[in-house]
């Protein structure tokens, strides 16, 4: 699909989509077609439930002698003082209706808004429109062309339009980066393994971002007991992939920002090996990894100011003659030795040893990870929050602001001595579960004991990686949540610095 900006005209071919607000209120390009039209607009409304609510949609079709096949009304409720999440939802919405109507072309009137205003509605339209777009239909070879999405051309109609368009060119690199981040979610196991994921994660070379990939030698070498061991059991070997950005050679601060994901490319349990039911959602615990090769797409795309290291955790959990045991007992990079009591908490201990290799190597400013960790964050915050564990007050607030900004919610979860007392062994320095209750908390006890003094906050991603159910911006499936939160709290609290 072509996103375009251009000034205001009435097109003759395609959809015009314009806006109508609560009470039927009828922007000035609608108002202008009604007169057009012979007020064949109006009518339509009024023949119609359509209020001009926020995201309620009316297609009028071939209206009165304007000689166009199609006009679409959105609805946006109030019109003034919505933020840039209620924008790119708008945009998100009408590509699906677009799309719902079998529309090739549209051209979208930005008006009834001063000129500041409709420069950043205009780019935030495209934004959520570009976002909603996404599909991942490779392997549908027998889909219908009329089951497939019809638009080709998106076009915004706005007073401004290149100061529009300035301001689109970073959105449309994050779009980039998130719809990097879906496809290796939504890539099936049998494609995307460690060494395929690093393969891909390499290609961010093309956008000046250094990559570094460890196999298995060099972390043996490091003394990743903890990571290693859960990739024994499979016939695909380890990675480690490490990637720079550096966007600020002239930096005060010469401590990179570090993010790192949780890559198992597939969990099956291990020997504690999971049911059968559901197991396929298991391509998807390499969402960690995933976001943060797509993020450091997104802030190399764009140019980012700021100096980041990116570290994915790349290993297959599967259960053979070779696989780790419960009971077995792991050195990991720390030094610490760490009893498996389940080969399912398995995420953890690839997490642990990156987190040590990051700080041991970087210094970084902060360590924030990302990771499909546990099934309890679900059961405590379902898929609408993601969990926020962090033992530094004015990380936490700056994530979960940057969260609220860009629609990617975050609840912060609490750590503790008391829940940290549950993960001590009997037989080793730290073993990796802490039983049923307070499941995702013990999960970040255990990653907090390998995290050395430096600000530190860790993601739980389980409830929000994968989504059964469309939402504006985001079409159902891999979701890429925290591209758009990290890209937003790196922005903010970063650049320009
Ligand atoms: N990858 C899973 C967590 C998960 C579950 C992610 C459902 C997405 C959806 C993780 O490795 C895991 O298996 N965790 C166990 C931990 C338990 C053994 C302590 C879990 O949540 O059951
Ligand atoms: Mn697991
Ligand atoms: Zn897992």
């Amino acid at each position: 699909m072509k996103i375009n900006f251009a000034a205001p005209r009435v097109p003759r071919t395609g959809t015009v989509v314009c806006a109508v607000s609560e009470g039927r209120k009828l922007s000035p390009s609608a108002e202008q077609l009604d007169k057009d039209s012979g007020g064949a607009i109006r009518r339509a409304i009024e023949a119609s439930r359509f209020s001009g609510k926020s995201d309620e949609t009316l297609s009028v079709l071939a209206p009165g002698k304007l000689g166009l096949g199609r006009v679409l009304l959105v609805g946006i409720g109030k019109p003034r003082g919505g933020d840039h999440v209620v924008w790119q939802n708008r945009g998100g919405v009408l590509l699906a209706a677009l799309n719902a109507a079998g529309e090739q072309k549209a051209s979208v009137m930005v008006d009834s808004l001063k000129d500041r205003e409709a420069t950043t509605a205009a780019a935030d339209l495209a934004f959520g429109a570009r976002l909603r777009s996404y599909r991942f239909d490779k392997y549908r070879t027998k889909e219908k062309p009329e089951q497939k999405p019809t638009l080709k051309e998106l076009n915004f109609l706005v007073e401004n339009p290149k100061a529009a368009e300035r301001e689109y060119e970073p959105l449309d690199k994050i779009a980039d980066g998130v719809f990097f981040t879906r496809d290796l979610v939504s890539e099936p196991a049998n494609v995307i393994y460690p060494e395929t994921l690093a393969a891909e994660a390499r290609t961010l070379a093309t956008l000046g971002v250094d990559v570094e990939i460890l196999d298995e030698k060099q972390m043996k070498k490091l003394g990743m007991g903890a990571l290693l061991g859960v990739g024994q059991g499979s016939s695909r070997p380890s990675r480690l992939v490490v990637m720079q950005w550096k966007g600020n050679p002239k930096a005060k601060e010469k401590a990179p920002l570090a993010f790192l994901g949780k890559g198992v490319t597939f969990d099956t349990g291990g020997i504690s090996i999971k049911g059968a039911a559901g197991m396929e959602d298991m391509k998807w615990d390499m969402g960690g990894a995933g976001v943060v090769i797509g993020l450091m797409k997104a802030l190399a795309g764009r140019k980012a100011k700021v100096n980041v290291v990116g570290i994915a955790g790349c290993v297959e959990n599967m259960p053979d003659g070779n696989a780790q045991r419960p009971g077995d007992i792991v050195k990991s990079m720390s030094g610490q030795t760490v009893e498996v009591i389940n080969t399912d908490a398995e995420g953890r201990l690839v997490l642990c040893d990156a987190l040590w290799y990051c700080q041991d190597r970087f210094k970084p400013q902060f360590m924030v990870n990302l990771a499909t960790l546990t099934g309890a964050i679900i059961v405590a915050l379902g898929h609408e929050h993601a969990g926020l564990f962090a033992n530094n007050d004015e990380l936490a607030a700056n994530l979960t602001a940057a969260g609220k900004a860009v629609g990617e919610k975050l609840w912060r979860m609490p750590l503790d001595d008391a829940y940290d007392r549950m993960i001590d062994s009997d037989a080793a320095d730290v073993k990796n579960i802490g039983g049923r209750d307070a499941g995702s908390i013990t999960a970040a006890q255990f990653l907090q004991r390998f995290v050395n003094g430096v600000p530190w906050a860790h993601l739980d991603i389980a409830g929000t990686t994968w989504s059964k159910k469309d939402a504006p911006t985001v079409p159902k499936g891999a979701t890429a949540f925290g591209v758009r939160l990290l890209d937003r709290f790196v922005a903010d609290q970063y650049e320009g610095k």
